[in-house]
């Protein structure tokens, strides 16, 4: 089975063109610009620049993919509310072409979607009503409406947070960001007022390979188990590591002043995928020890 990645140079992608070429498939695997997967012969990459609908017809048309899986995204929710017009092009916009490809080609297309479509009071199931507080957050959900209102086939998956190994050309998540001060002795400030169900990287990778394999369809939350903040997470990574928890200061979200908002209780109830995906997330101590390669 071809299968069609869009984003493989992002951290999703790169994990997900791995792993899935690992799996069986036949993975093609695309990006803006040169590669930046570390040299493997286990799938071809292509360069595509999804804002030229021209591009992505033709790519599609080439390739044929049975399915394709759209990672692709402006995701950085403070970049897309200083750049609207780039936000939309690049989630909502490029989503569409990409719709439209996959239709004329008979590909199904899942789309990674994010928490951030849903406001306060998770965590939230897949039926809940989605509020997002940020215009990151409304780009995803208007890529999501265009994927149910016009994508023959479809699965939209939402994750949360997402952690994981990092190598070179691949950018480092907070995690490492925390691993990283503690070791250099510097104190960090990390907020506890909000809440999240990190994902690792790895099982999200599972419960797509798990949509694929059982020809799921509509929406799916893949996050972890915990319901954690960001300060229990860094606490967490300190005990693994057996770094000094001192240097990890509790504070609150206000003390940062962030251009958007961001929900204090966020998270995915992850039930649905359990039935029906059998997804089964490793906890957030396993997830810590294996981004960190201790076995
Ligand atoms: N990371 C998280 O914690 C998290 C949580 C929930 C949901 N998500 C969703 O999960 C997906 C993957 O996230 P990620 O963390 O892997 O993001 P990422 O590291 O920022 O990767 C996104 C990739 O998409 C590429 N891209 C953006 N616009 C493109 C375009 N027009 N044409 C071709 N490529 C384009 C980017 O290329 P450039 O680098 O060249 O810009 C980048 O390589 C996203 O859809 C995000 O919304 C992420």
């Amino acid at each position: 089975m071809t299968i069609f990645i869009t984003g493989a140079n992002g951290f999703l992608g790169q994990h997900l063109s791995l792993y899935l070429a690992t799996k069986g498939f036949e993975v093609i695997a695309s990006g803006r610009g040169d590669c930046k997967i570390p040299p493997k012969e286990t799938f071809i990459y292509r360069p595509l620049e999804l804002t030229n609908k021209l591009e992505v017809d033709e790519m599609l048309n080439a390739v044929k993919p049975a399915i394709i899986i759209h990672t692709a995204a402006m995701s950085k929710p403070d970049e897309c509310d200083s750049n609207r017009e780039q936000c939309l092009l690049n989630n909502v916009t490029a989503s569409m072409y990409l719709i439209e490809a996959a239709n004329a080609v008979g590909a199904k297309v899942i789309y990674v979607s994010t928490d951030f479509v849903f406001g306060e009071g998770g965590p939230h199931k897949e039926e809940d009503q989605p509020a997002p507080l940020n215009f990151y957050g409304e780009s995803k959900l208007m890529a999501e409406q265009l994927v149910e209102a016009s994508a023959k086939q479809y699965a939209i998956m939402r994750p949360v947070f997402i952690y994981g190994e990092v190598w070179e050309g691949i950018r480092p998540t907070f995690l490492h960001w925390v691993r990283n001060n503690l070791l250099q002795g510097r104190p960090i400030k990390v907020v506890s007022d909000q809440q999240r169900t990190p994902t690792y990287v790895m099982d999200l990778c599972k419960g797509i390979e798990a949509i694929i394999n059982r020809n799921a369809t509509g929406i799916f939350h893949l996050a972890g188990n915990e319901i954690l903040s960001p300060y229990q997470m860094a606490i967490k990574v300190a005990d693994v590591l057996s770094l000094d928890s001192n240097l990890i200061e509790s504070v609150t979200a206000a003390t940062f002043s962030e251009p958007v908002t961001r929900a204090k209780q966020s998270g995915l109830a992850i039930d649905k995928a359990k039935n029906e995906l059998g997804y089964e997330p490793l906890s957030f101590e396993e997830g810590v020890r294996l981004t960190f390669g201790l076995y």
